[in-house]
């Protein structure tokens, strides 16, 4: 609909610029106001004041009755200006139109082309290997699950990928401590837990016994050398760890990775790395370091090489990058949590100083905040880290104890309390600032009312028990006209349907998912208005009952289209 407000500016100031009365074209932007003020609105004419020497009002009524002769397509009812505004109110007819691709689109309405199939690789769940997964893995999973999908639906080709932390001196720490206490059958049992306690153990010894950590490089040099024994523990961990990732992948419900390109698989090409930064004279000698100066940028010194000749995180980073653009993803998403900001622009800019990232949206950091718990943020210190698979599992339960209150003979219980579950927990994060760091309320989270996970979804399910209650299936073939009578509660409904894809389109661009939440909240909402104040299956008229049938069902398919661009299921029942 922007489109097309555009195109009618463009076709009319485009007259007036040809015919010398403009000597600069304005921008017209749009923005949504208050409904009592139309769909759309744009302040235009008060910009267009002093070129053209006439006041606000004067502009933006004849620009009003021009645009009106212009809009041959009848989107309109009304362009009226209000005080130097223009304000649009969309027609009945191309509100049902609307309500009709809906219906005739299905899961594809609000999907689009925009993203001409440009490559965008999306990295996020990154764990770390033999690392137990805490909710700050929830929080990464969700977020790139939602963007991912998100810039799919927008015509993106999205591939992911896990970066999964596999190499570096830490893993030769563990070589030793395993080596030193390991007992393969107790850990065998626990994998995870047991080899975490393994590292704890050997980093309290290195406090008294430096040397410890010198005899744990040595294991890292070994592993990189590709030591037999080295080679086939740290493979064991890594598939222990891949057992454990099923938390996220299988109980939350997390798409799995399209890539497997651990940080190890860098390890050998990091030297043509070093190469080019020497050889686009980047790369500086300091205090026998190897660093990349960017005092300029405001953004410190980076250390490329460590005095000690070993390669770091930055320099990982940099080989990962071009080795994913020479994949020809033109755009890379990188979801890590906000402590890594510096770090990551040090990496971004140098890659803008080598040639490789040439607009900033090219490489972009999705920062997020971090899930903490009314107690205050975890710690592992003080032993209050909560386990990712632990919370998953209590929020499970608390779902199952409200379905058996709510609907005791809900059949398949169990896997719409699962469904249930992880809806919560992903909408709840999702519907906050991203940047912002989340009291995590067991009870807010799981709450059927309000703005949450579980709302949308039981609203989806009541629509569907709506139309099961109906018989039948919906003929969604029947069209109507603007002769029928519209409420002001479902015109509310109709409205809210047509910003679907604008909101989708802010969303893509802006990277804020919340922005979808809370117009599914607006949504839901509307609906449920609606549903208050008009019957719908006691309607006694064929053809009120038969629209009315069709806006409910296309309400449920715009809540399911949006809650799966968030990554979150929508049972028909619960
Ligand atoms: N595994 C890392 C960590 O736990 C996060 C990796 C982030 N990705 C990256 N390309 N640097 O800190």
């Amino acid at each position: 609909m922007k489109q097309y407000i555009h195109a009618l500016f463009s076709d009319i100031l485009g007259k007036m610029y040809t015919a010398g009365k403009l000597s600069v074209l304005p921008v017209v932007e749009l923005s949504v106001p208050d409904a009592q003020f139309g769909d759309y609105a744009t302040n235009v004419a008060l910009r267009l004041a002093k070129q053209l020497g006439q006041s606000p009002q004067e502009i933006a009524e004849k620009l009003a009755v021009e645009l009106k002769s212009f809009d041959i397509q009848h989107r309109f009812s009304e362009i009226a200006s209000v005080g130097g505004f223009i304000n649009f109110t969309v027609s009945k007819e191309f509100l049902l139109q609307n309500m009709k691709a809906v219906l005739d689109q299905g899961e594809l309405y609000g999907s689009s082309v925009a993203g001409q199939g440009k490559k965008v690789l999306v990295e996020y769940f990154q764990p770390n290997v033999a690392k137990p997964l805490h909710l700050g893995h929830i929080s990464n999973a969700v977020v790139g699950d939602a963007l991912f999908h998100i810039l799919k639906s927008q015509g993106y080709k999205t591939e992911s990928d896990t970066h999964l932390g596999d190499w570096g001196t830490q893993f030769g720490l563990l070589l030793l401590a395993y080596k030193k206490y390991g007992d393969f059958n107790i850990i065998e049992k626990n994998p995870i837990d047991e080899l975490n306690k393994l590292y704890v153990q050997i980093n309290t010894e290195i406090e008294s016994n430096p040397e410890i950590r010198e005899q744990g490089k040595q294991e890292f040099v070994k592993l990189e050398q590709g030591d037999t024994e080295n080679r086939k523990l740290w493979e064991q961990f890594r598939e222990w760890s891949w057992q454990e990732y099923d938390i996220i992948y299988s109980q939350l419900g997390v798409r799995k990775a399209d890539h497997d390109w651990p940080e190890s698989f860098y390890e050998d090409k990091m030297p043509a790395v070093i190469d080019e930064l020497k050889q686009k004279g980047l790369l500086i000698e300091s205090q026998g370091a190897q660093i990349v100066p960017l005092e300029d940028y405001k953004l410190g010194t980076a250390v490329v090489i460590k005095s000690d000749s070993g390669t770091t995180y930055l320099l990982r980073d940099l080989a990962t990058y071009i080795y994913r653009q020479q994949q020809g993803f033109e755009k890379q998403l990188y979801i890590i949590d906000v402590r890594q900001q510096h770090q990551l622009a040090q990496t971004f800019k140098i890659l803008e100083l080598m040639g490789h990232i040439k607009a900033p949206q090219d490489a972009v950091h999705i920062a997020y905040g971090f899930l903490k718990l009314p107690e205050g943020a975890m710690s592992s210190r003080k032993g209050t880290i909560i386990q990712a698979g632990e919370f998953i599992k209590s929020v499970q339960e608390k779902a199952l104890e409200i379905i058996n209150e709510k609907n005791p003979d809900l059949k398949d219980k169990e896997s719409v309390a699962k469904q249930v579950a992880s809806g919560a927990i992903k909408y709840f994060q999702l519907s906050h600032n991203l940047k912002s760091d989340i009291v995590f309320d067991p009870a807010k989270v799981i709450s059927f009312e309000g703005n949450t996970g579980p709302y949308l979804q039981y609203t989806h399910a009541r629509i569907h028990g709506i139309k099961r209650k109906a018989g039948g299936e919906i003929d969604i073939s029947q069209i109507f006209d603007d002769k029928i009578t519209i409420s002001e509660q479902e015109s509310a409904v109709l409205r809210k349907l047509m910003q679907f894809q604008e909101t989708l389109e802010t969303v893509t661009i802006e990277y804020t998912p919340n922005l979808l939440c809370n117009y599914l909240f607006e949504l839901a909402q509307n609906f449920n208005s609606f549903y208050q104040a008009i019957p719908v299956t006691q309607e006694t008229d064929e053809q009120l009952k038969a629209f009315r049938l069709q806006l409910i069902t296309a309400t449920a398919q715009v809540i399911n289209n949006g809650l799966y661009v968030l990554g979150i299921q929508a049972p028909e029942e619960m």
